[in-house]
């Protein structure tokens, strides 16, 4: 249902229907969503305010919140070179991206050579990598941040441009561990058919004999239901298949990975794919609303636009403290859709401090007013909060709901402080 009018008393009448909605059953078009009645809403905020008892069994002390980064796939797919990795680099700390958070730089596929060496060792591709990936970590160590690598649990990548590190693996994470490598993406192509959950955790225990802590990001794209299983096996492990830039797939990607919320804990997040925010193609309202879902439901938040040419407002969208400060909260509850009217939502999550963070999102072709009420994100409904405006930067007490005119494809976050 696509709500233009702003009128006071359709948004009323969109109150009392949303209201009354959920207390006949809720069987009208406006929903309450899997895994959030109107009673767990309530309850998941004091059940979560707990951090210590939801570390994972990993346990290597690494992504204790989503990582944040950059990644070359996205944007560059196999044309990458070290010049371009450096200067991505020296863009991370010059535009201020690297003193807000965002510290990996990572390859993607197509950077070493198709064959390995005399002993069996992956080599850095000669024409793109000349100087090694030693010294392209020691250079990115200098300048304060990480550099993350990829490779595959198959015989190749899927480029088919460089091996795959399946029955090699303690050789290439000691190859890695003496690179200096602080962030492994391990892919799923090549893999001879055998399940991922007995492919995986043999890089897992190669990381951990490697001498160096390195972060584990599983990529076998959400085939085998990796939220069920990979919290012993890695950091953050992807839920579906690659994301496209455009609406149709970032919003797709967005509800497929919401299926799994329960499942993200700090050492282990559900990962919706890389970020497409300016790359082109899609607008700016679409990804506001791409960076706002992506931080409130605690995804990696790793660049994947060329960050040494980017715009203003592509800047703008990914500077902000306030957004990555939720997806960064150390309370580390993944945040989820709650509540659905056609095509407008509420998605919510607890935050520390007994704190709420809310994303209003228009999904339809038309502006209208999207009510979240307390009841269905956690808060008692006689509690008075300060909802603070993430996008706008601005202030407001209010009591019983929250209501906001989104524009299409838009959204609008908050962060809720109980008074
Ligand atoms: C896909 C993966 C992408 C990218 C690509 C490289 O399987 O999902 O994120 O890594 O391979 O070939």
């Amino acid at each position: 249902m696509a709500l233009s009018p702003s009128s006071p008393s359709v948004m009323v009448l969109l109150y009392f229907v949303l209201s009354w909605t959920f207390l006949l059953g809720g069987n009208g078009n406006g929903v309450a969503v899997a895994g959030a009645s109107r009673s767990t809403a309530l309850r998941f905020a004091a059940e979560f305010d707990s951090v210590s008892s939801r570390r994972v069994l990993l346990n290597n002390g690494l992504a204790l919140t989503p990582p944040m980064g950059w990644n070359s796939w996205n944007h560059f797919q196999c044309n990458l070179n070290e010049n371009l990795i450096k200067e991505t680099a020296d863009a991370m700390v010059s535009s201020g991206l690297a003193a807000l958070g965002y510290e990996y730089i990572n390859l993607d596929d197509c950077w070493a050579e198709l064959d390995r060496d005399s002993k069996g060792n992956l080599v850095a591709k000669a024409s793109t990598f000349p100087s090694g990936i030693k010294a392209l970590a020691d250079y990115v160590h200098r300048k304060g941040l990480k550099l993350g690598i990829y490779s595959d649990a198959g015989i190749q990548t899927c480029s088919k441009k460089m091996p795959g590190s399946l029955g090699n693996e303690e050789q290439d994470a000691k190859t890695f561990a003496s690179w200096g490598i602080d962030y492994l993406k391990y892919d799923n192509c090549e893999n001879t058919g055998t399940s991922p959950k007995e492919r995986y955790p043999k890089m897992t225990k190669a990381l951990q004999q490697s001498g160096r802590p390195i972060l584990f990001s599983l990529c076998e794209w959400g085939q085998e239901d990796p939220a069920t299983w990979a919290v012993n096996v890695g950091n953050s492990w992807r839920t579906t298949s690659d994301i496209q830039d455009n609406w149709i797939s970032m919003t797709t990607i967005a509800d497929q990975n919401d299926k799994w919320a329960s499942y993200a804990k700090p050492g282990g997040w559900n990962d919706p794919d890389m970020l497409e925010v300016g790359n082109g193609g899609m607008t700016t309202a679409e990804y506001r609303s791409h960076f706002s879902i992506w931080a409130l439901a605690k995804a990696p938040l790793l660049i994947g636009c060329d960050i040494r040419s980017m715009d203003n407002i592509t800047m703008k969208l990914l500077s902000n403290k306030e957004v990555i400060a939720v997806n960064q909260d150390k309370l580390g509850v993944q945040g989820k859709k709650v509540y659905k009217y056609g095509d407008l939502e509420v998605w919510a999550g607890p935050l520390s401090g007994k704190r709420v963070a809310v994303v209003l999102w228009n999904r339809g072709l038309w502006r209208a007013n999207i009510t979240a009420s307390w009841s269905d994100i956690g808060l008692c409904s006689s509690t008075t909060v300060t909802a603070r405006d993430l996008w706008q930067h601005s202030s407001q007490v209010v009591q019983h709901h929250l209501t906001a005119q989104v524009d299409s494809h838009d959204c609008k976050m908050f962060v809720l402080t109980p008074h």
